[in-house]
């Protein structure tokens, strides 16, 4: 099992829009159906994860963002509306430790926001940041620093662009249990 971060991010450094949104739900090509490889992630993910401030705007969603997964929150009170087979926990460490006795060996699917992504790399549990630059400048909104520690590890993966004129870059991260196929860290 691997904790794959996945995070929209503008141009200019931003991972949310001024007024709170992921940054990818603001490039047309999302918002015409380009998922941004998401599609080809979710495939071998059987489960995602989040913290309580975005998992939230989806208990209000059209349509259950996660239909096919396991979902697990980081939430130290369980949002009203949440469907019952939604895990929620305030402490960290037991919250992977369900995600890991849950777990049949597919991939978990790490939505964010930055928050949750300290703290799933302070617990030792990220492997990849996978960044999808959307070509956009959002002159304002949230930050992946200070909200995610500078010294986390990064290891160069992979990168390719998207179709709609995004690019996604992969990295591995310091300390991962799950290194990606053919990254030096899976070498030692
Ligand atoms: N660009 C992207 O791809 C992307 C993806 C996802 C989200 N986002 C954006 O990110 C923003 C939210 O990010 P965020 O970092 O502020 O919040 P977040 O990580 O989504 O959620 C924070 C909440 O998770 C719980 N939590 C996180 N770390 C914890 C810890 N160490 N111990 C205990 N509880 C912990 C707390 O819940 P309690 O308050 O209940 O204790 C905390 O308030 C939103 O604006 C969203 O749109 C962007």
């Amino acid at each position: 099992m691997r904790i794959r971060a996945r995070v929209g991010m503008s141009v200019d450094g931003h991972v949310t829009t001024p007024t709170g949104w992921p940054a990818h739900t603001a490039d047309p090509a999302f918002v015409s159906g380009q998922s941004h490889g998401i599609r080809e992630v979710l495939e071998g993910c059987e489960a995602a994860v989040m913290g309580r401030t975005t998992f939230e705007p989806a208990l209000t969603n059209d349509r259950w963002p996660w239909p096919d997964l396991d979902v697990f929150v980081l939430a130290s009170r369980r949002p009203a509306g949440t469907p019952d087979h939604v895990v929620t926990d305030g402490d960290p460490a037991r919250l992977l430790e369900m995600i890991r006795a849950a777990n049949r060996g597919g991939d978990v699917h790490l939505v964010g926001g930055p928050r949750t992504i300290q703290t799933f790399h302070a617990l030792g549990a990220l492997d990849t940041l996978e960044l999808v630059v959307v070509p956009l400048l959002f002159g304002g909104g949230m930050r992946l620093t200070p909200a995610l520690d500078p010294s986390l590890g990064l290891t160069f993966h992979s990168e390719r662009a998207l179709p709609g004129g995004a690019v996604e870059i992969v990295y591995s991260c310091k300390g991962s249990r799950s290194p990606l196929p053919g990254s030096p860290a899976s070498q030692r």
